[in-house]
């Protein structure tokens, strides 16, 4: 949540830092501002909305000089207003920050009582005041920050600088995500790399409690108490291209439409094609470990969470461990159970979600055993977890995740493939043929997406309905959760998602005229040496769901379904059909995904909402 940048260099920075801005604008669009230091003169522009309503404000604008920082917020502390916008400039002192400071009413009721004038509801500017305190007594800004910081309680990434010196932007971190871009005569500090990558992929990710002293010709790291400390340059191989639109309308739409490729991209380096078997390089040191496991916790927010509620049918069915899966905001808090015979896998495209950070802490606090699956290199997940798999699905930038989500579940799929093949639960054969049927998952998610023409028209036909309900049985389950949460983050439809088993207790006295019924029906083939019973399993959830649907139907409710094109029965009794390619068990939640995320998006784009900036969201919540 919220974007920051900042630069130092010899360029004009108005339109490096707007570009910036408008390239992290993802992680909050309250309002924005920027602040450029010129002859010991800041000036600072901050407006309510959008980065588009600065840039116009900032058109005539000419700034001189050849440094300063921006903001684009995501409010937590104070409304979204002028007044509460970013950066916050008190006396020598201008800066940005993303977090919370949990401890800023303290400081704030001193600062009062000192006869400190406090302009804006923020948090923020309260350390701007701390800080200007310390440089008002003599202190340069890195002494300044180093004595201010230990008496701060929370989150935080700032970008800060001082009138009194022109060749020096201070960037420090603790818990929220910040990164130093080296550049010739230039550098950037960024809170993401998405806003300087066109400009440098030469990067340094800065640790908790590290501080970058960035001047024109050099950086700095040091630590809390000002000395210098080791770091790291990493260079980044996304391109710059991958974070435009590339003729797409929307990066929702283009997400979308990558997904086959970030399958194949995910699913690739984890297969040992010699033997036909999946092989996840970076497992290999824990295989004997994964013998005596005796239980999986999956911890993940939102959408990730529905990739884990998958995980856990994937790892119960070919590995028969018991697993459970939390919100990370529940499983903090509750003391859970964990042992050293504990996994604990923590999914998170951006890796820098705060509570799936924190319960990361907590497990590892009680010896389980740490695995995180994530999509962002460097990020503080894939850092800290004992073990990362990343998903490569490229660079994700809509608000609403898409490919992150299918390649999670492809991740997941591996996981659990490796598990049962190490806990000896599936044999050798089974194993072959569930890896040959996950190398065709990109093709299948191809064929999929030439469905989207009559989604497309499934969507326009249904804007009227009062409430949109989902519902799956078994591993489809997840999928109705998940594509309610779609449609309602981005067309601000009221939508549910159910198991579909939960019906007649409950939401069925929602279901009139009015309502669209999205079910989620295929017909799953099965491999040939999977364990007798598994057919028969699938037809009983096909049958069980039919009968739902009856029900449905009974009470007038429209029926949008979800199938498979081997089957011509869910067409007699569906208002409107949806046939997928035919697939197994385990593949078919990855292409149901696909269909709902279309559907959420033609919905909200017919509705007119905004696709990739959907109101209130962000697209990292980067605080609790
Ligand atoms: C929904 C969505 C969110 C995220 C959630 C976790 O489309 O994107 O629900 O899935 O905020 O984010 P990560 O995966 O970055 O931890």
């Amino acid at each position: 949540m919220c974007g920051i940048i900042g630069y130092i260099g010899d360029k004009n920075p108005k339109g490096i830092l707007l570009d910036g801005l408008k390239r992290l604008e993802y992680r909050g669009y309250d309002s924005a501002g920027i602040a450029v230091l010129h002859d010991k003169q800041v000036e600072v522009f901050r407006c309510q909305g959008r980065i588009e309503a600065l840039e116009k404000r900032l058109s005539n604008a000419d700034f001189k000089g050849s440094l300063g920082i921006g903001h684009t917020r995501w409010a937590t502390h104070g409304a979204p207003t002028e007044r509460n916008a970013h950066p916050h400039q008190v006396g020598a002192i201008t800066l940005v920050h993303n977090g919370i400071i949990e401890n800023y009413l303290e400081h704030r009721e001193r600062l009062q009582a000192m006869g400190r004038k406090i302009l804006s509801e923020t948090d923020s500017e309260i350390v701007a005041h701390l800080f200007d305190l310390e440089v008002s007594q003599g202190k340069t800004l890195l002494q300044a920050i180093a004595a201010v910081l230990p008496r701060l309680k929370g989150s935080y990434a700032f970008v800060v600088l001082s009138k009194n010196e022109e060749d020096t932007i201070i960037g420090v971190r603790n818990g929220a995500p910040l990164l130093v871009g080296l550049g010739d005569k230039e550098n950037f500090v960024a809170s993401d790399v998405q806003a300087i990558l066109h400009r440098t992929k030469q990067i340094i990710y800065l640790k908790d409690h590290q501080i970058a002293v960035c001047h024109r010709g050099n950086v700095e790291i040091k630590d809390l108490y000002g000395k210098d400390t080791p770091f790291e340059v990493k260079t980044i191989n996304w391109s710059a291209d991958q974070m435009e639109k590339a003729g797409y309308r929307h990066f929702m739409l283009k997400e979308i439409h990558e997904q086959p490729q970030a399958l194949a991209q995910t699913i690739e380096t984890n297969i040992d094609h010699q033997s036909g078997l999946v092989s996840i390089p970076e497992l290999s040191s824990l295989r004997s470990w994964l013998k005596d496991l005796d239980q999986i916790q999956i911890v993940a927010c939102g959408t990730a969470r529905h990739a884990g509620l998958v995980g856990r049918y994937y790892l119960e069915r070919f590995a028969r461990i018991s697993v459970k899966v939390d919100f990370a905001s529940e499983f903090r808090y509750r003391d859970p159970l964990l042992s050293t015979k504990s996994l604990v896998v923590l999914i998170s495209q951006s890796g820098e979600t705060a509570d799936t950070l924190a319960a990361l802490r907590e497990a590892k606090t009680k010896g389980a055993k740490t695995l995180a699956i994530c999509n962002v290199r460097e990020s503080t997940l894939a850092r800290d977890a004992d073990l990362v798999l990343y998903t490569n699905a490229g660079p994700e930038i809509g608000v609403a995740s898409t490919k992150a989500f299918t390649t999670q579940l492809a991740m997941l799929y591996m996981l659990a493939v490796e598990a049962g093949q190490a806990n000896g639960n599936i044999d050798e054969t089974y194993a072959k043929e569930l890896t040959a049927d996950l190398l065709k998952l990109p093709f299948l998610a191809e064929r999929t997406l030439l469905l989207e023409k009559q989604i497309e028209k499934m969507a326009g036909d249904h804007l009227d309905c009062s409430f949109f309900f989902y519902m799956g049985r078994d591993v489809q389950y997840p999928i109705a959760l998940e594509g309610a949460l779609k449609l309602k983050e981005i067309s601000y439809a009221h939508a549910e998602g159910y198991a579909a088993g939960e019906l007649k207790h409950g939401p069925i006295a929602l279901i009139d005229r009015t309502a669209a019924v999205l079910i989620i029906a295929p017909k799953d083939t099965e491999p040939t040496s999977a364990p007798e019973g598994m057919a028969e399993h699938s037809k009983t959830l096909f049958e069980k769901t039919m009968s739902n649907l009856q029900e449905v139907k009974s009470r007038g409710g429209k029926i949008l379904a979800f199938g498979s094109e081997n089957d011509p029965s869910l067409a007699q009794h569906a208002d409107c059909l949806i046939q997928l390619p035919a697939a197994s068990w385990a593949l078919n939640p990855v292409l149901m995904a696909i269909p709902l995320q279309l559907m959420a998006y033609y919905t909200a784009l017919f509705r007119g909402t905004d696709v990739d900036k959907p109101r209130n969201l962000a697209k990292s919540v980067t605080v609790e």
